[in-house]
């Protein structure tokens, strides 16, 4: 048995280890010995990222940005921790967000403070607290959200919205004035195809206390076959039982009343208006009407812009009107308002598979200048400032020998390396070395940027 153990189980497996040793490279070593000393490797916090790439997220901001300017909207910035109780009155104490998925940071000094999962409350408050006389508000802001969800494919706990808010207009063609914005930011400037706007209409106040007892009732003839999660909304936040994902409750709802057949006078007429302004202004559309939205501060139309290709989190847009919330943020009369939120990271999954077809800016050519010895760090510095005063790109390598500096330059796609030795030191010179001809052409140092810029 012992044999066994030492000849056929232990040898073999520390013979692989020893060869393993010599052969691996110096970092994998690093890191066992590392490992081996109880010292492991500090990871970001599950659910966040690292963006090492801003290609593509800048190229959504920009986007998004310009034509939210031309849309006579303004860039605002809020804090990222706000007040608890500003995300507990504004979403609802009942939802998702408020109830499981908070970032409370603990205080001493007695107030409760937390990241903020969404930015609209925070417009909100800032709309009232800075009283903001002027309306309607037209104002849009772009950040990280955090949200403790169970993170998966687009659904992550920092993540990054695009928010923009139109504050103090009741005027319903601001809503399809938005809606037919957003379409245009995915279908033009981000060439989108395959995506589809869900609408409904959640009607005012009185109609969705009307509306809450319906469909109490119904939810009642049906109660042994709904799920125990379905029981504790029926009673805590009746509608959002439409957000389900078990098959035999969403079986159960597509035969449950809706709300728009419960509309009162102004409010049927409202859903009218908003239908046929998105035809008249060829926004495509479905009437999806389970849609209720996660947060509590909805009424009249909500929407949501899904992809299939995103999965299980197929939204990447959302929005509605919310009409009292001025008030319920502290704010003296109510000022309808209407907005909606981009997921940015799932815009990015989006993106991924069309990044070859986009108009993506192009990065300046790069220039390295190499001194080959100290000495010449100086004049070298000093060339890289003419050069980048000039408009270029470029950057002084200052570490390593000659031989690792020019790989280096390879490396990072140099378009000329300016070389400078004793030689061009003395004579005020540097050798301009073509990366891709290796042709090498001297020239006074004050006439360098000339020659890079104009490639000869
Ligand atoms: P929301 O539907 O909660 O609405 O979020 C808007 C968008 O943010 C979603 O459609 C999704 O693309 C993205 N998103 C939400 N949670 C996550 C997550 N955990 N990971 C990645 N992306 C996520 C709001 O936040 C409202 N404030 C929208 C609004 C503005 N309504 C009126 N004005």
């Amino acid at each position: 048995m012992i044999y066994q153990f030492f000849y056929i189980d232990f040898f073999p497996k520390v013979n692989y280890l020893l060869s393993w040793w010599h052969t691996a490279s110096l970092e994998a070593r690093f890191l066992v010995w590392y490992k081996s000393k109880g010292i492991l490797m500090i990871q970001r916090v599950k659910g966040t990222h690292d963006y090492l790439d801003l290609t593509l997220f800048n190229f959504i901001i920009e986007r998004a940005t310009v034509l939210f300017k031309q849309h006579h909207f303004t860039p605002i910035m809020t804090p990222i921790v706000e007040p608890t109780e500003l995300f507990v009155r504004s979403l609802g104490q009942q939802t998702d967000v408020v109830s499981k998925e908070m970032y409370v940071i603990p205080s001493t000094d007695g107030e409760s403070i937390c990241l903020r999962p969404e930015a609209t409350a925070s417009t909100v408050r800032a709309f009232v607290e800075n009283g903001i006389q002027h309306v309607p508000w037209k104002v849009f802001t772009w950040g990280p959200m955090f949200r403790h969800e169970k993170p998966q494919k687009g659904r992550y706990r920092q993540f990054h919205q695009i928010s923009l808010e139109v504050i103090g207009s009741s005027a319903i063609a601001q809503d399809a004035q938005l809606i037919a914005m957003l379409d245009y930011l995915f279908s033009q400037l981000l060439t989108f195809d395959a995506y589809a706007l869900q609408i409904n209409f959640l009607g005012c106040h009185d109609d969705r206390a009307r509306f809450k007892e319906t469909l109490g009732s119904y939810l009642d003839s049906v109660i042994d076959k709904l799920c125990d999660n379905c029981k504790v909304r029926k009673e805590k936040n009746i509608m959002r039982v439409f957000d389900c994902k078990v098959p035999t409750c969403q079986g159960l709802y597509t035969k449950a009343p809706v709300i728009t057949d419960h509309l009162c006078v102004t409010c049927t007429e409202e859903w009218k208006t908003v239908q046929e302004l998105l035809e008249a202004l060829s926004v495509a559309y479905t009437i999806r009407p389970q849609l209720v939205r996660g947060l509590d501060y909805y009424n009249k139309t909500v929407f949501e812009f899904v992809s299939g290709a995103l999965g299980a989190q197929n939204a990447f847009c959302g929005g509605g009107r919310y009409d009292q919330l001025v008030t319920m943020v502290g704010g003296k009369e109510d000022r309808p308002s209407v907005g909606a939120a981009i997921g940015v990271e799932r815009l990015m999954l989006m993106l991924e598979p069309l990044k070859d077809k986009l108009p993506l800016p192009q990065l300046p050519a790069l220039q390295v200048v190499i001194p080959v010895a100290p000495a010449q760090q100086t004049v070298a510095l000093l060339l890289g400032q003419e050069l980048i005063n000039q408009g270029l790109c470029a950057e002084v390598l200052l570490d390593g020998g000659m031989k690792q500096m020019m790989r280096h330059a390879n490396r990072i796609g140099a378009k000329y390396a300016l070389i400078i030795g004793d030689t061009e030191q003395a004579e005020r010179a540097v050798t301009i070395k073509n990366m891709v001809t290796g042709q090498e052409t001297k020239v006074q140092q004050t006439e360098a940027a000339k020659f890079v810029k104009n490639g000869s």
